[in-house]
């Protein structure tokens, strides 16, 4: 892609990120669901936000041996919500987000913990992490809302680059085949129309006329392995349907030799 037109789905992706209160990130964008929009009272909005973000702990923590002295990476960090349960169990938390409107809200969700920090970035790289210094990279709730295929292999080199030998890495994304039966036949009528292809059951454009799409690129556990492989990342665990049943969660690690 050519990098006038990286800037553009930079920008765009921002412009659906950036969003102008922290209300509105934290229930319109970071966690978002029918059983928000119908929440009575700041009160239960706040319990789904507190049991939400401790069931994501969960599937995030999941197999993962954690050490109180281990550096942990986020990608897609928004609010801050996971560092911040996490700064308590390990040595240091960094995040980094594209949207420089997240990263306010972070750093004032994140005021009262003392080993965190927190990085804007370009939407695909990690440069502001040195080489082999982290144990445990993350991601839930952002590869999903990737649509550009480069984006995500940039991001599988820079994690086998930031990782010490050994470390692990937790990555949620949807998987390719969760359509349902209705959804695939819609997508042989696409295919016939000329007109782009549903490639998961949350994929659909955010506003008309805009490039993002909310959904992003899906994989099938088989191909995923396969890329984590070629940026020489060791797939341990692949678990589909765990959170929702569209759901990849998957485990790898850097070659303790790599
Ligand atoms: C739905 S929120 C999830 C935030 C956090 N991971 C959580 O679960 O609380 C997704 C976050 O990922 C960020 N994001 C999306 N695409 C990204 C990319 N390519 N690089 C970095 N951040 C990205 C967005 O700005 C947003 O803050």
């Amino acid at each position: 892609m050519q990098a006038t037109e990286y800037q553009q789905w930079l920008r765009d992706t921002r412009d659906f990120w950036d969003v102008a209160d922290e209300g509105t990130a934290r229930f319109g964008r970071v966690c978002s669901s029918p059983e928000i929009d119908g929440a009575r009272d700041p009160q239960e909005l706040e319990q789904i936000w507190r049991r939400e973000t401790q069931a994501a702990i969960g599937q995030i923590l999941d197999g993962i041996p954690i050490e109180g002295d281990w550096h942990c990476l986020e990608i897609g960090c928004g609010v801050g919500r996971l560092m911040k349960a996490l700064a308590g169990r390990c040595g240091h938390v960094a995040g980094v987000d594209l949207s420089e409107r997240m990263l306010g809200y972070a750093r004032r969700y994140l005021a009262d913990t003392r080993n965190t920090s927190l990085h804007l970035n370009d939407g695909r790289s990690l440069e502001m992490i040195a080489d082999s210094s982290v144990d445990f990279v993350f991601s839930h709730l952002a590869f999903q809302h990737i649509t550009l295929y480069e984006v995500v292999d940039a991001y599988l080199a820079e994690i086998a680059r930031v990782l010490r030998p050994g470390g692990y890495c937790r990555i949620q994304n949807w998987r390719e085949g969760s359509l349902p039966v209705v959804e695939r036949v819609k997508n042989v009528i696409r295919r016939m129309a000329g007109r782009e292809v549903l490639r998961s059951n949350r994929c659909w454009q955010w506003q008309e006329g805009k490039s993002v799409r909310f959904g992003g690129v899906t994989f099938t556990p088989r191909e995923w392995q396969r890329r984590l492989r070629r940026f020489g990342l060791t797939p341990l665990r692949v678990q589909v349907g765990l959170g929702h049943d569209y759901w990849m969660w998957t485990t790898c690690r850097r070659p303790a030799d790599g």
